[in-house]
């Protein structure tokens, strides 16, 4: 596990664009999962700006959304798949790009093809870490192993989806690539930001591996990056 802890926000977005943008230089048809949140807004402005300017290429990127809200109307403006368009996507020629879909008639299905669909292995997943120590929509509790599933949304996670849309009546399940094929991920880069984070991510980082808390899995990933600005960091033993 390799730590990195900035001073704030934007040296975060920085850190995490430059990790992102470097992944897509190495290697040569790179497959990336991306989070929606307000933690990697800046890392998306980031990298809209480098892409803009020409400095970076996703002409063969492969990148594949995390989660998604289920169910919804395909292309409402509340799915994660349309939030990453708005925000990376539609920019630009990417080489590929995948979603969970929100109006899939049979979840289980739809699932195993995304698990299909990312058969070739991803090199990086960038997530985020909720409140409760969810990754994606791995709540706690549910399957640990699974490469991909549909899960009863926590009532923190059904607000969260509100943020950007009052009137939204959150769906009550989440569709996510599974902590099963997150720690057979290349590398993990996880991104915490702001107070309310340092309490979850010295558990997940310092506490015991359990289902009670997805992301202290990730302890015994490999290839996991940690970059925290100073305030979510600062309950953990180095900080
Ligand atoms: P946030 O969400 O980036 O909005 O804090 C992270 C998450 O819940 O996974």
């Amino acid at each position: 596990m390799q730590i990195t802890i900035v001073n704030d926000y934007d040296e975060l977005s920085q850190a995490a664009a430059a990790h992102v943008m470097r992944v897509l230089r190495d290697r040569p048809t790179p497959q990336v999962v991306l989070p929606t949140g307000n933690t990697p807004l800046g890392m998306y402005h980031l990298l809209r700006t480098e892409w803009q300017a020409g400095r970076t290429d996703l002409s063969q990127a492969r990148f594949f959304a995390l989660d998604e809200l289920w169910p919804l109307p395909e292309g409402h403006p509340a799915t994660f798949a349309a939030t990453l368009r708005r925000l990376l996507i539609d920019h630009g020629p990417v080489g590929h790009f995948d979603h969970l879909r929100s109006h899939a008639a049979d979840p289980e299905v739809e699932c195993h093809r995304y698990a299909e669909a990312l058969g070739g292995g991803i090199d990086l997943a960038v997530v985020g870490i909720g409140r409760n120590g969810h990754i994606g929509y791995n709540e706690p509790r549910t399957d640990m192993r699974a490469p991909c599933q549909k899960v009863e949304l926590t009532a923190q996670s059904r607000l969260s989806a509100k943020a950007y849309f009052p009137d939204l009546e959150p769906p009550e399940f989440g569709l996510t690539i599974g902590m099963g094929l997150i720690m057979a991920a290349r590398s993990v880069l996880l991104l915490a930001s702001g107070a309310e984070k340092a309490e979850v991510l010295a558990q997940a980082v310092t506490g015991p591996v359990t289902p009670s808390l997805p992301a202290s899995l990730l302890q015994e990933h490999p290839g996991l990056i940690i970059v925290a600005d100073r305030s979510a960091a600062s309950l953990l033993p180095s900080a």
